[in-house]
């Protein structure tokens, strides 16, 4: 059969659908609010408070998704299987149906034979499968047995693994915590139906089958190794690789021959010159490719760790696959129109990313290349001279530090001459380089003591700056208090406060709560869940829980803030326009003084687009545009223009900031009314603190200003010295620049000058001891770097020399030994150096053609210089 894999993933969904199953979309490959995942593993993921209870409200009880996942770490892990087997992949698809208390165990099995056999859908022949079900599921086996028809010596049972009690390839889960259970597997026999290798025998032989379908009777919550809850109600989840069922329906015998992957291996193959379809190098980067581009998509920038890590070891892996296919440059970058050519996007949020993920890929490619060839080869080398067939962890370590090496490619490279790797060594080199950095780490406050109170605050400060409330709770030290008195740290909870708490990148409020016992000074305010906390001091009298008081905030430090952040936006509109719409925000800070917007762009802005950017701010402020607050339903935002994080889950309603057509954002900070209100606008710096990312550092208003005046200041007093003014300053400085260059050159030639003269001098003062030349001399005043160039020029310009200059300077004496390279055997720089120093108590040292010492004790320089002399005869 030939069938599109699209076709194959819409025929899933349409199969469903007609099972009154809801369709929706797959989530992120970054799970939301669940800190057990580093990616999206499996189609559940999103589900995973459905299964647990936890969120009764939702309003499908049947779901289907075609789900995007990344195995690359965690309990599911098929980083290193890719390219070694034709059937697992870092990126990958999976069709999932999902049950939350409906169906359970027969009807989910009856889906599942009627999407694969039956004839209007998948079609594949019956007597092709087998079943694996949990060891103590009758139920399941009955199903399969005695419902579906399957012969019982085609329904395998799995246990527990013996070396792990509480495992079993038949009891899935999502991670070592989270919703479990036991689960049937649907294994298919690809010599069967793979036309060309049929094999009658093959009937009973367990590798001739792979798994198609998991089908999960989600039933318990793991809390951790040894305990299980079970599930309120008894769920279904099931998954199924899109790119495998594939191959199967197609009959192929790879995954890596279905059309998605065809096309793109034929890209891969066409870029690297490649001309064997087969080679595993083709296959990897083809699999890391397609993780890459939606981890980029995802904003997941390669680093050093958590998810940019995983990113960076699987560009890695393709960039050294390249290599291995005898590609130099970088061409990762060139498969992004590849991707999206052979899984067919046209979501235009994915496609606008095009450009920014091929500068990322780029640079990392550049980054990588400048070490591989050198890391290659080091570890070829170290491999060579391998004991015991393991390769020392401290190496491991050297390559992953210097040459930035993962371990695991270290590992593949090993794997590829059947090596081992230290482990133990590695992690140990690994331990003292993060001991070393840990030490130098700062650790904030920890707000999460707030934890236990159930209140919630009311922020009522976009326009109202001092409101009389009411005082919820007091912490100091954590700890819950009635009253906080004169001179005490603590945090104070209010019902309705104007304090903005830090969030979004605004720093939070200052000002004060006050009645007539006391004034607090609020230093700080901070968000934890639903709550405001004033942090801050009691400066006099007492504030008791349950009383009201007056929340007052700094309007001049608002104010400051109000037209820094607002400016911040236009920032970013400008820097889209400037710059293209590949930049989007990394991270800000909005404080009173100045603001810092990061940003995705990788190559160096000129000056003149900088000016561009201040001019288009400035121009938007002086037009004095009105900015419109508005609270509208997400569904509407994500209808309208608005930059929002496709990674970030976001309420029901959100508020919105927009400045006409040229800024619209989800934003709950504090503005100014109009963009007049900021004044002016000044960049104060632009550079790039990583290979992706830029900073840019601005102010305003009465800031923005003053900045300007100190440089004026410094313009006009380095005028002042030059006798120069503005106007003329540039042509002064450059006129300053060609004297100094001259004078510098003529007191090179003076110099140069002097030095012949000395080196004439002292030519007249050698003497011979049968072929060898010998001179020692002293000199008066010569700077270092003179006398060894005297020391060079003499000894290149006899073929036999023994050299000794001394030279006085300051009451002090330096020395320089030369001797000609023909010399050395009998006689040693060094060893003259050693007897001349002991004898003038001095210090230094050397090599056998040259050494340097010196000593403060001039007086004895004469006889230890005649001595020498002496010593020198008796040698030669
Ligand atoms: N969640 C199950 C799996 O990933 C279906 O295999």
């Amino acid at each position: 059969m030939n069938k599109k894999t699209i076709e194959i993933r819409k025929q899933f969904l349409h199969f469903f659908h007609k099972k009154k199953h809801k369709i929706i979309p797959g989530s992120s490959l970054i799970p939301q609010n669940d800190s057990s995942l580093l990616f999206t593993n499996a189609g559940m993921n999103q589900f995973k408070d459905i299964f647990l209870g936890n969120n009764k409200s939702y309003q499908y009880s049947k779901i289907a998704t075609a789900q995007y996942c990344l195995r690359t770490g965690g309990k599911h892990n098929d980083l290193e299987n890719v390219g070694y087997s034709s059937r697992h992949h870092t990126f990958f698809e999976m069709l999932g149906n999902f049950s939350f208390g409906d169906y359970f165990k027969k009807k989910a099995i009856l889906y599942s034979w009627e999407l694969l056999t039956s004839k209007k859908w998948f079609a594949l022949p019956k007597d092709n499968f087998l079943i694996t079900v949990y060891k103590t599921d009758e139920e399941t086996y009955d199903i399969w047995a005695n419902v579906i028809g399957i012969p019982l010596n085609r329904i395998i049972l799995i246990g527990n693994k013996t070396e792990y009690p509480d495992t079993s390839d038949n009891f899935w889960q999502m991670g070592d915590t989270g919703p479990c259970g036991p689960c049937t597997e649907i294994f298919y026999n690809i010599k069967n139906n793979l036309s060309s290798k049929k094999n009658k025998n093959s009937e009973n032989i367990i590798e001739n089958y792979i798994e198609i379908w998991n089908i999960v009777f989600m039933q318990f919550n793991r809390i951790n190794d040894h305990s299980l809850l079970r599930l309120p109600n008894p769920s279904v989840d099931t998954g199924m690789g899109l790119e495998r069922i594939s191959s199967i329906i197609n009959d192929v015998s790879s995954n890596y021959d279905i059309d998605i992957f065809q096309i793109l291996i034929k890209d891969i193959a066409k870029i690297t010159n490649t001309t064997n379809l087969k080679n595993k190098s083709l296959y990897i980067i083809a699999d890391h490719i397609r993780a890459c581009y939606f981890m980029i998509a995802e904003n997941i920038l390669p680093s050093n760790e958590n998810r940019g890590y995983v990113l960076r070891r699987i560009i890695r892996r393709a960039v050294r696959h390249g290599y291995l296919l005898g590609v130099k440059t970088i061409f990762l970058y060139k498969l992004v129109t590849s991707v999206n050519k052979s899984m067919n996007i046209n979501n235009i949020h994915l496609l606008s990313k095009k450009e920014n993920i091929e500068n990322i890929l780029k640079v990392e490619e550049i980054k990588f290349n400048s070490t591989l060839e050198r890391g290659l080869q080091l570890l070829d080398s170290k491999i060579k001279t391998v004991i015991d067939n393991t390769l020392d962890g401290e190496i491991v370590f050297y390559l992953y530090d210097t040459f930035g090496f993962p371990i695991d490619l270290t590992e593949e490279v090993c794997r590829e001459h059947n090596i081992r790797i230290d482990y133990l060594g590695f992690k140990k080199n690994m331990d003292v380089q993060k001991n070393r950095s840990r030490e130098k780490k700062i650790f904030n406050t920890n707000y999460s003591i707030m934890n236990h109170t159930e209140n919630t605050s009311i922020f009522v400060g976009y326009n109202t700056y001092k409101v009389k409330s009411f005082i919820e709770n007091i912490f100091i030290n954590g700890k819950s208090e009635t009253y906080i008195s004169s001179g005490e740290k603590g945090i104070i909870l209010l019902k309705n406060t104007p304090f903005y708490p830090e969030s979004g990148g605004q720093v939070g409020d200052i000002g004060i709560i006050h009645n007539k016992t006391g004034t607090f000074k609020v230093e700080d305010t901070k968000k934890n869940g639903k709550i405001i906390l004033h942090i801050g001091i009691l400066l006099s009298g007492m504030l008791e829980v349950k009383t009201t008081v007056f929340s007052e905030i700094n309007t001049q430090f608002r104010s400051s803030i109000k037209k820094n952040h607002s400016a911040i936006h236009l920032l970013s509109a400008a820097l889209k326009k400037k710059l293209g719409n590949h930049v989007y925000q990394n991270g800000s800070l909005v404080t009173p003084d100045y603001i810092r917007f990061d940003f995705f762009h990788n190559i160096p802005i000129p000056l003149t687009i900088i000016q561009e950017i201040e001019q288009f701010v400035n121009q938007l402020i002086r037009r004095n545009i009105l900015i419109k607050t508005e609270i509208i339903n997400f569904k509407d935002a994500k209808k309208r223009n608005i930059t929002f994080l496709s990674n970030k889950k976001y309420d029901k309603y959100v508020r919105t900031v927009s400045i006409n057509h040229y800024s619209n954002e989800l934003c709950g900070g504090t503005h100014t009314d109009r963009t007049g209100d900021i004044g002016f606008f000044k960049i104060k710096s632009e550079r790039s603190i990583s290979s992706n990312i830029h900073r840019v550092e601005a102010i305003t208003g009465r800031k923005a200003l003053d900045s300007i005046h100190i440089q004026e200041k410094n313009i006009y007093e380095i005028c002042t010295l030059l006798k120069t003014n503005p106007n003329f300053l540039k042509t002064t400085f450059e006129k300053i620049t060609l004297k100094q260059k001259n004078l510098e050159k003529n007191i090179s030639e003076l110099k140069e000058k002097n030095m012949i003269i000395i080196i004439n001098e002292l030519t007249k003062k050698i003497t011979k001891i049968n072929h060898v030349i010998l001179l020692i001399d002293t000199l008066n005043n010569q700077n270092t770097k003179t006398l060894r160039n005297i020391m060079d020029r003499l000894k290149s310009k006899f073929k036999y020399a023994i050299i000794i200059l001394a030279n006085i300077i300051n009451n002090k004496v330096t020395l320089i030994v030369g001797i000609t390279k023909n010399l050395t055997q009998s006689i040693q720089a060094n060893q003259i150096m050693h007897i001349i120093l002991k004898k003038i108590n001095g210090k230094g040292g050397g090599k056998v053609d040259i050494a340097e010492g010196g000593s403060i004790y001039i007086q004895k320089l004469p006889e230890a210089l005649s001595n020498i002399k002496i010593w020198i005869n008796s040698i030669l």
